[in-house]
């Protein structure tokens, strides 16, 4: 990795780090175990890879964190929120996250639930506030929670749990990536176009890099579940698998999978030459992801 993105992406990355302190420091929770339970999956940290990308995109279009720091944080609470119940025996049944015992493992899976619902519960809090701040803003808070919600990563995990050990084909196989994954991270990369009243072009712009960007990051989710380790994912490998799930490995083989992702990194940075800013180190990004083992 390149020692100047490395830079920038800690820098984001302890940006937000900062800014998810200040919130938590300010919550008040009762009692004591949701308290705990909703602070353990967030605080135990992850790539912040969502929030890195909506700073990054905002820095792009000329501004800063700052300015879609609320966006970054609520979009982070769901995503925290949506792993929770993805770990959760109903659903993928995974034991470890982020390196550490799931939340279910740590409070049971009643707690696990209502810390989920309390993410995002607080998700929709904060994305109010912002949007007190004026119509732009409100754009932006409308595509988080639609791209949230049913059309967007709800349904994939619907449909993900839908075709377990199911028959299905590569159709049904990009619907599941494109909503349980990609559509969060199209969140991300159009909030700050959004929130800057960008022209529509642009803003269009950014949603397709985002939804390449996102079907890149499944395809590489897929394929570590399959070629990972599990002191730099954190989480159990070969799950997908053992659950029969409808992944990209599943549908296409290792091989071919690689070669999509290629391809999807291809459009990613045939999107940002049309951009007219400086995308260099959302180029880097993509080839982080590209290239991840985490
Ligand atoms: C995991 O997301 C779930 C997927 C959408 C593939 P991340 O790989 O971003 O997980 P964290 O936030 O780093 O733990
Ligand atoms: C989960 O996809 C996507 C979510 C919306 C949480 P996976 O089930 O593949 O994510 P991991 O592998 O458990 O992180
Ligand atoms: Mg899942
Ligand atoms: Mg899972
Ligand atoms: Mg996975």
């Amino acid at each position: 990795m390149d020692s100047n993105f490395k830079q920038k992406w800690e820098e984001y990355r302890s940006e937000f780090e900062n800014v998810l302190a200040d919130y938590l420091e300010r919550m008040q929770i009762r009692p004591p175990v949701l308290n705990d339970s909703f602070r353990y999956s967030l605080a135990l940290g992850g790539k912040r890879f969502r929030p890195v990308l909506m700073f990054a995109c905002a820095r792009s279009l000329g501004g800063k964190p700052g300015d879609v720091a609320g966006f970054a944080l609520a979009l982070e609470m769901l995503h925290t929120y949506s792993l929770i119940h993805d770990d959760l025996p109903a659903m993928d049944n995974d034991d470890f996250r982020r390196g550490k015992p799931s939340n279910h493992k740590v409070f049971g899976e009643g707690q696990a639930i209502l810390a989920g619902d309390a993410l995002l519960n607080e998700a929709y809090s904060v994305c109010f506030e912002e949007c007190r701040k004026g119509k732009t803003y409100l754009n932006a808070a409308a595509e988080i929670c639609k791209n949230a919600g049913v059309g967007g990563m709800i349904a994939g995990q619907a449909a993900d749990l839908f075709f377990e050990q199911k028959e299905a084909g590569k159709a049904e196989e990009d619907f599941i990536i494109i909503h349980k994954t990609a559509k969060m991270i199209v969140s991300a990369a159009v909030v700050p176009a959004l929130v800057y009243g960008a022209d529509e072009n642009i803003a269009a712009l950014f949603a397709e890099f985002g939804k390449h960007l996102g079907i890149l990051f499944q395809l590489t989710d897929d394929i570590l579940d399959v070629t990972g380790d599990f002191e730099k994912l954190g989480k159990t490998l070969g799950k997908d698998a053992s659950e029969g799930k409808l992944t990209s490995v599943r549908v296409c083989g290792l091989d071919k999978c690689k070669e999509l992702a290629e391809q999807h990194r291809n459009i990613c940075r045939q999107i940002l030459d049309d951009l007219p800013y400086d995308c260099s180190f959302l180029s880097e990004l993509t080839d982080y992801v590209l290239n991840r083992d985490a």
